[in-house]
């Protein structure tokens, strides 16, 4: 695999995240089960947990190590979070060696495992539970081989807690602020979300979610990433919020992008803790518009979602232009 990105197709494996006949955008509890492939008008997606994205794998890969070294406060680990830290690296590394097993491999012999990765070169042995035995964290490690920001979260006192997380491509949110909130506090400020009792239904969801299954949600956004910055966190702030202003004056729409998160829910065996695990996918507006029956569901959806809703994506001031544009550029 090659890190040029400039001949990828970013729409072939774009989990498109509206129904078929979808005329309107409302929050939900939209959650359905994994691993189960969806046809879109461009392509498919959904096969496998972990899409590595063919040619994009390379150049996010690099993306994440580059901002993890450069902020260690990505990696947020609460006491007493590591064993499940270590069942979330292990769920994962099965996982991969047998979705991927052409380049991925994984021996284990008791707590001993050799870990390969033939694309990013990595050929590690360590021990479960030795956190010596590894370069960093458990956490860590697994962030730096899969595109996938993860979150752990835990119950505690009858309330779902976010006690750990790798996150480098938050849509607008912090990390650091965010580590050690209760679900309930994370979602508030979303808007309708707890008064129309979402938040709630989704919290006990995630409850009762049993451990031999895997279930998954979408969310989308737009963002202006002429350059497809995937780090848009609160942390990067000054580097990105001029983007969708200076595209505005320049009319630029086409270089708008619809930014979607397939998230991934699972119970982890060994801690129960949940694993909410965040793959963040974009494509352009001018690429979207190549496909006539994409072209007009955004632009339709765009023009409907409610203006609370719009406003807390950030979207309002803009998204009857680039619903226009989309269908009359
Ligand atoms: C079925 C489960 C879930 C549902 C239905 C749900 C729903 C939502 C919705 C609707 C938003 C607003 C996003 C937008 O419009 O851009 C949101 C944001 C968010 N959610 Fe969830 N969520 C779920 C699970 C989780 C879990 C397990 C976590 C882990 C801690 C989480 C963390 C967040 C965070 C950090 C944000 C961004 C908050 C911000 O903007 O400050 N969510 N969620």
């Amino acid at each position: 695999m090659s890190t040029n990105t400039t001949d990828v197709s970013y729409t072939a494996n774009l989990p498109w995240p509206f129904a078929e006949d979808q005329q309107e955008f409302q929050y939900s509890v939209n959650v359905e089960p994994a691993r189960i492939t969806r046809k879109t008008a461009a392509g498919e997606w959904g096969t496998r947990i972990v899409d590595l994205g063919g040619e994009d794998y390379v150049h996010i890969m690099n993306e994440r190590r580059r901002i993890l070294d450069a902020d260690p406060s990505r990696v947020q680990i609460l006491p007493g979070m590591m064993p499940a830290c270590w069942d979330l690296l292990m769920y994962y590394l099965r996982d991969l060696s047998l979705t991927y097993p052409d380049i991925m491999h994984l021996e284990e012999d008791g707590d001993r495992v050799h870990w390969k990765n033939d694309v990013l070169l990595t050929d590690q042995v360590f021990a479960v539970g030795d956190e010596n035995s590894l370069p960093c964290d458990p956490m860590s490690f697994l962030g730096r081989e899969i595109p996938d920001d993860l979150l752990l979260v835990k119950e505690r006192g009858g309330q779902m807690y976010f006690d750990a997380g790798l996150v480098t491509f938050a849509a607008a949110w912090s990390v650091t602020f965010d580590a050690g909130m209760s679900f309930r506090e994370i979602h508030a400020p979303v808007p309708g979300l707890t008064r129309d009792g979402v938040t709630s239904r989704a919290e006990q969801f995630l409850m009762r979610m049993p451990p031999d299954k895997v279930y998954r949600r979408a969310n989308w956004t737009l963002s202006a990433s002429g350059s497809r910055k995937l780090d848009i966190s609160l942390e990067e702030l000054p580097e990105w919020g001029q983007d969708i202003p200076r595209l505005l004056a320049n009319k630029d729409f086409g270089n708008l992008h619809l930014r979607i998160e397939l998230e991934h829910f699972i119970r982890l065996p060994m801690s129960g803790a949940v694993t909410f695990s965040i793959r963040t996918f974009m494509a352009s507006l001018a690429e979207i518009r190549t496909i006539p029956a994409w072209r007009e569901q955004l632009a339709r959806i765009l023009s409907a979602t409610p203006e609370d809703i719009a406003t807390y994506k950030g979207i309002a001031d803009y998204r009857h232009e680039a619903a226009a544009w989309l269908l009359h550029p």
